[in-house]
């Protein structure tokens, strides 16, 4: 039996990031050591206040959680309760913890883990999943570097080839904090951290039907099955689908079972500028073997492993699974 996977999520929870929550604390393959929190789909305060309410709810007030940035490294903080509810997690009127969170700030809590990581044996490098905006991240590797070395990859949720959601060019993740994943894809070159890339071309696929979700939330007593049915059915009823995506929790899903996505190496940049393209990310697709000599900006520095598919079914198979108590 192999030992479970060390990571850490950040997180704006907000709905998907609480499907992702799920997975990860319930999860046997996986050892969630901690949770930094970011402003990004609500302040940062309600993102604590609901990260802690999901993992009371998943019973593991061992997991510590963290307040990170309330806002973008330039711009204000904009965010989307539009898209999660008046608290950020689909408004279902359950009990806030009694949890404090952490004392030191997100930034200072990766550091101890990382450089605690980065003096073991290597099974001990953490596994960082980003799954907000990347602003924690940007701080953290442009204060301590050396932490780097306590990571043995970085799998975020932002981006994408093809499409946007915040605008039509960008994601959210990368539009809130364009100049944060310039950081941290700048720094993963420059401090060789592997980086997957799990975007909006794969984000939307993985999905779970209100059959499925009127199941989960029939299991009751307010446990980690009914949350997951009440997440799942608040967002295909808000978009008025008969399903709905688990969003943030595919990329947890990629970090327990990489078989089921399809990524391939590129380079990639974060548009900074451009009227209406800031936070895109430009994910160069075309064979650096032939002559682009005549390309004024070069190769960017960065190749992540993009996710270009997933075996959907699969990783909503293994959603519904470990949420409802079975994992294998
Ligand atoms: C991202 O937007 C947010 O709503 C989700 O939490 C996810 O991280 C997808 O763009
Ligand atoms: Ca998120």
């Amino acid at each position: 039996m192999t030992e479970p996977l060390p990571i850490v999520l950040d997180v704006d929870t907000g709905v998907d990031d609480a499907c992702a929550l799920l997975l990860a604390a319930l999860h046997p393959d996986v050892d969630l050591r901690a949770v930094t929190c970011v402003g990004g789909n609500a302040g940062v305060d309600d993102v604590v206040r609901n990260t802690l309410k999901v993992l009371d709810v998943v019973g593991r007030p061992d997991v510590p959680v963290a307040r990170g940035a309330g806002r973008p490294l330039i711009e204000p903080a904009r965010d989307a309760r539009h898209v999660h509810g008046e608290d950020g997690m689909a408004d279902l009127g359950w009990p806030s913890s009694e949890r404090h969170p952490d004392p030191r700030h997100a930034v200072e809590l990766l550091r101890g883990l990382l450089s605690r990581a980065a003096t073991g044996e290597p099974a001990d490098r953490i596994t960082l999943v980003p799954l907000a905006p990347l602003t924690n991240i940007a701080l953290l590797l442009r204060t301590y570097p050396e932490a780097a070395a306590g990571l043995r990859e970085i799998v975020f949720m932002g981006g994408g080839t093809e499409i946007g959601n915040a605008t039509a060019s960008a994601e959210f993740n990368v539009w809130h904090d364009p100049e944060a994943a310039a950081i941290v894809l700048e720094s993963a070159a420059e401090l060789d951290i592997p980086v997957v890339m799990y975007g909006l071309d794969v984000f939307y696929d993985v999905r779970v039907s209100r059959e499925q979700s009127a199941e989960l939330t029939a299991v009751g007593g307010r446990g980690p099955a009914e949350l997951a049915g009440r997440l799942v059915d608040f967002q295909s009823r808000r978009l008025g689908q008969p399903d709905a995506t688990i969003g943030d929790a595919g990329a947890v899903c990629a970090v327990i079972d990489r078989a089921g996505l399809t990524t391939v190496r590129l380079p990639v940049r974060v548009e900074l500028a451009g009227t209406f393209s800031r936070g895109r990310t430009i994910v160069d697709r075309r064979d650096w073997s032939g002559d682009l000599a005549h390309d004024p900006h070069g190769i960017a520095p960065t190749s992540v492993e993009v996710a270009m598919s997933v075996d959907a079914g699969r990783y909503a198979e293994l959603w519904l699974r470990t949420v409802n108590g079975g994992t294998r």
